[in-house]
């Protein structure tokens, strides 16, 4: 394997993937590179691995740059097996090796590799940890692209270990952006699109947070290592994650019985509106059907909220749903929610009458295909009061529909 400093005793310990690689439902006809890092200080550690189908040669290539049972950190930024995929072999050998990771990836990483006697060291934002000579700082980026998600930062170095953030999808054998062949922009604003952009909002909270750091180098676990021009990397993220589209609106649509169902859509009505989406809340019974129709044609995403009463839909909101094929919905969103106390019947029934109206129907499979993201539900089922996690949910709910109205996804 190449030696290939990144700064002073850190090297790059990765795999360069020049197959046609299957990713996302997609094929990566340039290939892909897992870059892992060796920081050979007083306690080496390892930041990310590869992918799972290179365990064995990732860790037999790592013995040629230090003897395993060294190792004293295997820093973990992200649990997808394309980064984690080497931690089952490393782990193996590196038998002293504490792994280093946010809390939401502990239980993820001793599933997927059997290491539930394994030690950890969970991390927040803003931690730090001396490894002998460096100091890594963890800086958690949650939904960038998972949730688990943190970046770590060399502050002697001035090194950023993002892992998937400012990626590109190339197998690239000259390893940083000032030697590359061709102008690699088009390939990082592509893999920007295709990873980073469905959590565009999250961006801009790790831009915020890359504000105060001092950053040489950026060191992605895919692809280019960015040396030259680093800041205009950044500004394209900050660039590209800002609303593109604006003037856009939303109506919520609800019939209450207990109040738990106006609060969620209240919940979504305020998180819409920080996300500059103009939103118009409706309560079915206290507004005139005329009225209500208004508010669903000037709206570009609807959401129509019920409590569930004996297996069915309260109040007016049936008489509205039954006229929505006669509406026009083609270029609309909409999507149900409510709260239940048993099954919740009354927000499928909604999520049926949807499904006839013309207009795309939010549903959680869809998203899972087109994002891969599993925290964002539609049908939104609330049980009961909604409690802190379930206004989280609302949140990202609410979050994900500003996201597709701002971007015309
Ligand atoms: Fe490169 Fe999210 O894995």
């Amino acid at each position: 394997m190449d030696k290939v400093l990144i700064g002073e005793n850190i090297y790059w310990a990765g795999k360069i993937d020049d197959r046609d690689v299957p990713f996302h439902r997609l094929t990566l006809t340039k290939g892909t590179t897992y870059n892992s890092y060796l920081l050979k200080t007083l306690k080496p550690t390892i930041i990310d691995t590869v992918d799972m189908a290179f365990g064995k040669e990732f860790v037999d290539n790592l013995k040629n740059l230090i003897d395993l049972k060294e190792i004293q950190y295997i820093v973990i930024n992200h649990t997808e097996p394309d980064h984690s995929g080497g931690l089952g072999s490393l782990a193996a050998q590196a038998k002293n090796a504490v792994i280093v990771c946010t809390e939401h990836a502990v239980e993820e990483l001793k599933e997927m590799y059997k290491l539930h006697k394994r030690e950890f060291l969970v991390v927040k934002d803003g931690d730090t940890l001396d490894i002998g000579g460096k100091t890594l700082r963890f800086i958690e980026t949650p939904y960038l692209h998972t949730r688990e998600t943190m970046i770590t930062y060399c502050e002697e170095d001035k090194v950023l270990f993002p892992c998937d953030i400012f990626s590109t999808h190339v197998a690239n054998y000259e390893y940083f952006n000032d030697e590359a062949k061709e102008d690699i922009t088009e390939d990082f604003v592509t893999y920007y699109k295709l990873i980073m952009h469905p959590h565009r909002k999250y961006v801009q909270d790790m831009i915020l947070k890359l504000k105060d750091l001092d950053i040489k180098v950026i060191a992605p676990s895919h692809g280019y290592i960015l040396r030259k021009d680093v800041q205009s990397f950044i500004d394209m993220y900050d660039k590209m994650s800002k609303n593109t589209v604006l003037d856009k609106k939303a109506a919520i649509v609800y019939s209450s019985m207990t109040g738990n169902t106006k609060k969620i859509a209240s919940a979504l009505k305020g998180v819409m509106e920080e996300e500059s989406i103009t939103c118009e809340l409706v309560d079915v019974n206290k507004t005139e059907k005329q009225e209500v129709f208004n508010a669903i044609k000037k709206a570009d995403a609807v959401l129509f909220g019920t409590s569930t009463k004996y297996a069915d839909m309260i109040g007016g909101l049936e008489e509205v749903l039954k006229e929505l094929k006669t509406l026009n919905l083609d270029n609309k969103i909409v999507g149900a929610f409510g709260s239940y106390g048993w099954s919740g019947e009354g927000i499928e029934v909604t999520q049926d009458y949807l499904k006839e109206s013309g207009a795309r129907v939010l549903n959680t499979s869809d998203i899972i295909k087109g994002t891969g993201m599993t925290d964002v539900s539609f049908p939104l089922r609330i049980r009961f009061s909604p409690k802190e996690e379930d206004m989280e949910s609302v949140g990202r709910a609410g979050v994900y529909v500003a996201e597709l109205l701002l971007n015309d996804l």
